[in-house]
């Protein structure tokens, strides 16, 4: 998979793709992460990429020449055909990120990010060109940056090859609408605290029940909404 993300703040998202698990996926060869900065697409000196509302009112408004003109550019460079590509922008308005949803991104080839700032873009960027808008929930951060980043760091983990251990993925939190178990490692007494003596039994289908079982009752009682989706 490659995954451009446009931004006015390249330095924001760069060093968050640079580390951990994004950037072993990124060594694999399993996703390609391209920062473009979208001034790098203006045509003026002063590389201007926003402007006053028409109409009036406060703030700015994002141009969209370089968005159009970024985006592109960057379809071009993924050479995909449109079906296996997506371009998300990354706003307040968006469709609402969640473990379910970020799924069904992993099947394209090609993702473009478009990180919105000031009052947001034009409308005829989301109209034309945009096919998804996301958000990462109900509270407004000054840029798309980190929305982006979290997107980016939410998805890669879930493409194939990334984490070693298939069953990281099966047994965590959301799967199956429910928390994950809690989870304990050595030394079995910490300053008088004890592990669960069941964990220490050797008996699997005891662990694995009573793991649903606090799995289920952890759900209850942190998030009840989410038993009844
Ligand atoms: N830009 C500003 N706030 C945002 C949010 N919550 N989600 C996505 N993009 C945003």
């Amino acid at each position: 998979m490659r995954i451009d993300i446009l931004t006015i703040f390249p330095g924001m998202c760069a060093p968050i793709v640079e580390e951990s698990i994004v950037k072993r996926a990124r060594k694999k060869g399993a996703v390609r992460i391209l920062v473009h900065n979208l001034r790098d697409y203006t045509h003026d000196k002063h590389k201007k990429v926003d402007d006053r509302p028409f109409g009036g009112g406060s703030g700015m408004v994002m141009m969209p020449q370089p968005i159009f003109e970024a985006v592109g550019a960057l379809r071009r460079q993924g050479n995909v055909g449109n079906a296996q590509r997506r371009v998300i922008l990354l706003t307040p308005q968006g469709k609402r990120l969640n473990q379910h949803n970020i799924k069904r991104f992993t099947k394209y080839k090609h993702l473009i990010l478009i990180c919105g700032h000031y009052e947001g873009v034009d409308e005829r960027v989301r109209a034309n060109l945009v096919d998804d808008e996301i958000s990462i929930g109900d509270y407004v951060l000054t840029g798309g940056e980190l929305p982006a980043m979290v997107f980016v760091d939410c998805l890669v983990r879930l493409l194939p090859g990334v984490l070693g251990d298939k069953n990281s993925l099966k047994f965590e939190s959301f799967e199956g609408n429910l928390l994950e178990y809690p989870q304990y490692t050595r030394p079995a007494v910490f300053r008088g605290l004890e592990v669960p003596d069941l964990l220490l039994s050797g008996n699997h289908a005891h662990i694995e029940a009573w793991r649903k079982e606090q799995a289920l009752k952890r759900t209850k009682r942190k998030r009840p909404d989410l038993l009844k989706k």
